[in-house]
């Protein structure tokens, strides 16, 4: 008989997302009148911009002529995408980024779970707590960690609890680590990392040779100037991080799928003889074996994003999240919660009111308001006691939650 990966059985209940709609489900099942409004998953609900609309109806005719059709593209993405990637994003904030240094892909959930694949197995990893639970779940899949104990907490990761104690800033970790997931606009707590804060952490991995895996999707949250949209707005950046960018928040492509990933050519690592290897390569050596290419029709949407129509009709796009959180933040500290985050980022982090667990807090929530929102202990064993809600639902259901709000 087959044998399973045991570390699988080590996985904490089922992944949040699906547990949250479990339990939704089973509640309009019994209460079929309920207008139950989500402000639970990070998904978003505004329609994509016409100009992207636009392009992948071209790239769709493209591919229904003989001149214009394409199988397979490259692995790592159509240059035409990664040249305007480089363009706006990076070349923009004073960063030089080679082609080969960005890989597209078709989502920086997958990304951010399949990178640890090409690091060692015996390497120690530091996980804010909470974090997006990808994180803790891939490197409890790979076997890089031990048994959860009776918080949820992983024998062998490091974790790093970000409360309000610490305005939810990670402190170094005191015991040696290899590697850092660090996620700013963080989800879920809605935190961003100024300049100061970024250097520290670089300071930090060059100084301990760690690599720290950077997930900046909500990048295209951030307004205020002081903050750093890239990780290598930091000196000394490129030989430590990888970065991780999505579509997905940035312009609706939660169910387009397209996202990129940059791994630069100066971050090595080491084999366990203590040679030298170039972290870029093999991340390239996964790719082209696991991984076929965004589709043409994703990358030519992408492309279109960063035409001037389309910054400017995916900027009113994220203004409208934008309003809505800051009418969460605004409406919510009315009632008397205290809440964190939902400026320059998605997510609104408040803590339960009454002592109430965040599951209870759920389950009230749903009950009284039927409004969805996530539980922090979802995120990690220090985001209990918080819930998130996030700013991606339409403007009239994020007033008319906020008004049974009112009613909890
Ligand atoms: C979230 O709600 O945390 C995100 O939508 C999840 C994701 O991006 O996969």
């Amino acid at each position: 008989m087959a044998t399973i990966n045991e570390n699988f059985l080590k996985l904490q209940a089922g992944y949040l997302f699906p547990e949250v709609s479990r339990r939704v489900c089973s509640f309009q099942a019994q209460n079929p009148d309920a207008k139950i409004i989500s402000l639970g998953i990070g998904d978003v609900t505004q329609p994509l911009a016409p100009v992207v609309i636009s392009a992948m109806k071209r790239a769709l005719d493209d591919m229904g002529t003989e001149a214009g059709f394409r199988g397979y593209g490259p692995e790592q993405g159509y240059d035409f995408l990664i040249d305007a990637i480089i363009e706006n994003d990076y070349k923009t904030r004073g960063i030089d980024l080679d082609r080969n240094e960005v890989f597209i892909s078709d989502g920086s959930k997958c990304d951010t779970a399949n990178i640890q694949e090409i690091f060692g197995l015996d390497d120690t990893v530091a996980m804010t707590d909470p974090a997006y639970p990808v994180y803790v779940d891939s490197n409890v899949m790979a076997g890089r960690t031990g048994k959860a104990d009776e918080n949820g907490q992983y024998d062998r990761i490091v974790y790093m609890p970000c409360t309000a104690e610490n305005n939810f800033i990670p402190e170094l970790p005191k015991t040696p680590v290899d590697i850092i997931y660090l996620c700013f606009p963080n989800n879920p707590t809605g935190t961003v990392a100024d300049k100061e804060i970024l250097s520290k952490w670089v300071d930090f991995a060059r100084r301990t040779k760690a690599v720290i895996l950077f997930d900046a999707a909500y990048e295209s949250f951030i307004t205020d100037p002081e903050i750093p949209h890239s990780i290598y707005e930091i000196d000394g950046a490129k030989e430590v991080a990888i970065e991780f960018r999505s579509f997905s928040k940035t312009a609706g492509f939660t169910g387009i799928r397209c996202a990129f990933t940059v791994v630069p050519k100066q971050l090595k690592a080491a084999t366990s003889d203590g040679r030298v290897v170039d972290v870029n390569s093999l991340w390239n050596r996964r790719h082209c074996t696991k991984f076929n290419g965004a589709s043409y029709i994703s990358q030519v949407g992408a492309a279109a994003v960063y035409t001037p129509e389309g910054k400017m009709q995916t900027r009113q796009i994220i203004d409208i999240y934008r309003g809505n959180a800051k009418l969460i933040c605004e409406s919510l500290t009315k009632l008397g919660y205290q809440v964190y985050g939902g400026v320059n980022a998605p997510y609104i982090w408040m803590k339960t009111p009454d002592g109430l667990s965040s599951w209870d807090f759920f389950d009230r929530l749903l009950q009284k308001a039927n409004v969805v929102g996530t539980p922090g202990a979802g995120f990690g064993p220090a985001g209990e006691g918080y819930f998130r809600l996030t700013a991606f639902a339409s403007p009239a259901d994020v007033k008319e939650a906020l008004q049974r709000f009112a009613a909890v």
